[in-house]
């Protein structure tokens, strides 16, 4: 079978394609033939080395997100058979509940090898049944992004209708929020860099848009079009604080999740105590999340929004795709 494998650290130069045996499913053990695979902005970081202290810096298969088909399974296997079609859950054994730090510590693509491989093998309980309404690289959209992204519009943020929910630029992450925010009858501010992208963010149902780019006062801007009220729910996936500070109610909530535009960002912590604003830090999410996003996604035919679909061969140039930012939505890998 192909993986791909990174080397050593740098980024995709250091990508290589290794021929390695197909692996055999021990007790509790699933064999994937894996179909398709999807890129999130954490494994530009991972390539760099850029992603904490535990991650392996050589020999890595990467990629968290992925989707295929079971080939068959070890003994004492209950939740799957040969022939079933099952996606990967981003925390392999955080089923539901709190997580602790040994449940955030088994993500793929890591510390541990990820899905970018013909096939892998994984515990039972790391596998969902995949919607029938979705094609494997469509499955392979959502584990990290769209579960990130439903966890904080519903899991948390219990979006309802007439609920103003602000989104950041066009990347995996933030169109999913747009899309779960509509499912549940809010009302969306999406923000982008480029007015082409963003006439397609007004085409997915957002109702206000705003270059951030051009208008750097953002939050500002987000404010007035709440008529002075403020946001309920900011989707923070660049850690412009600043602005969203400015956007956000009294009460309202900023879930705290990206780091776009740099690792660290100043908080004026009088903005946030004396407005009783709710900061709550977002860790993707549990299985039973992945479940859950996934019968509410087969219920309203939801749809992930895949900006390009690149083969095994071109693994490379799909995370310089990403990396250029010039994407709209998922980028994903067939296998
Ligand atoms: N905590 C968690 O569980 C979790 C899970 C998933 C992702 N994340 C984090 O969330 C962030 C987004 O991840 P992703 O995979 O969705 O990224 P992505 O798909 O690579 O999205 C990148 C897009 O974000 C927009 N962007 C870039 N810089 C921005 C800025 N300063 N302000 C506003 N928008 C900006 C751009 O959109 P335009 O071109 O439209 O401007 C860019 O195309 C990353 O920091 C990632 O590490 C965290």
């Amino acid at each position: 079978m192909r993986s791909i494998v990174l080397q050593t650290l740098g980024g995709p130069d250091q990508l290589a394609v290794v021929e390695r045996p197909v692996p055999e499913p021990g007790a509790g053990q699933v064999l994937v033939r894996m179909r398709a695979a999807s890129l999130n902005y954490r494994d530009t970081l991972i390539l760099r080395g850029g992603y904490g202290s535990r991650q392996k810096t050589a020999d890595l298969v990467p990629l968290s997100d992925g989707a295929g088909e079971v080939v068959r399974v070890g003994p004492g296997v209950s939740r799957v058979k040969a022939g079933d079609r099952v996606t990967a859950s981003f925390f392999q054994s955080w089923i539901a509940g709190d997580p602790n730090e040994a449940l955030l510590d088994d993500d793929l693509g890591r510390a541990h090898d990820g899905v970018l491989s013909d096939y892998r093998v994984f515990p039972e309980c790391g596998l969902v049944a995949t919607p029938a309404s979705l094609t494997d690289p469509e499955a392979a959209a959502f584990p990290c992004a769209g579960l990130t992204a439903w966890s904080a519009v519903v899991t948390v943020g219990r979006a309802k209708p007439g609920d103003i929910v602000l989104v950041q630029g066009t990347g995996g992450v933030s169109l999913f929020a747009l899309q779960f925010a509509k499912l549940c009858g809010a009302r969306v501010i999406a923000t982008s860099s480029s007015s082409e992208k963003l006439a397609r963010l007004r085409g997915m149902g957002a109702d206000h848009v705003i270059n951030y780019r051009e208008q750097p006062d953002w939050g500002k801007v987000a404010l007035d079009l709440t008529n002075g009220r403020g946001v309920d729910h900011v989707v923070e996936v660049a850690g412009t604080y600043r602005q969203t500070l400015r956007a956000i109610r009294p009460g309202g909530l900023v879930t705290v999740i990206g780091v776009l535009a740099g690792a660290r960002a100043e908080i004026l912590l009088p903005l946030v105590g004396s407005r009783a604003i709710r900061l709550q830090g977002v860790a993707v999410g549990p299985r039973e999340g992945l479940e859950a996003m996934f019968r509410a996604v087969e219920a309203h035919r939801i749809k992930p929004v895949i900006d390009r679909v690149f083969d095994l061969d071109h693994a490379a140039e799909a995370y310089r795709h990403l990396a250029a930012g010039r994407h709209f939505g998922k980028v994903c890998i067939a296998l």
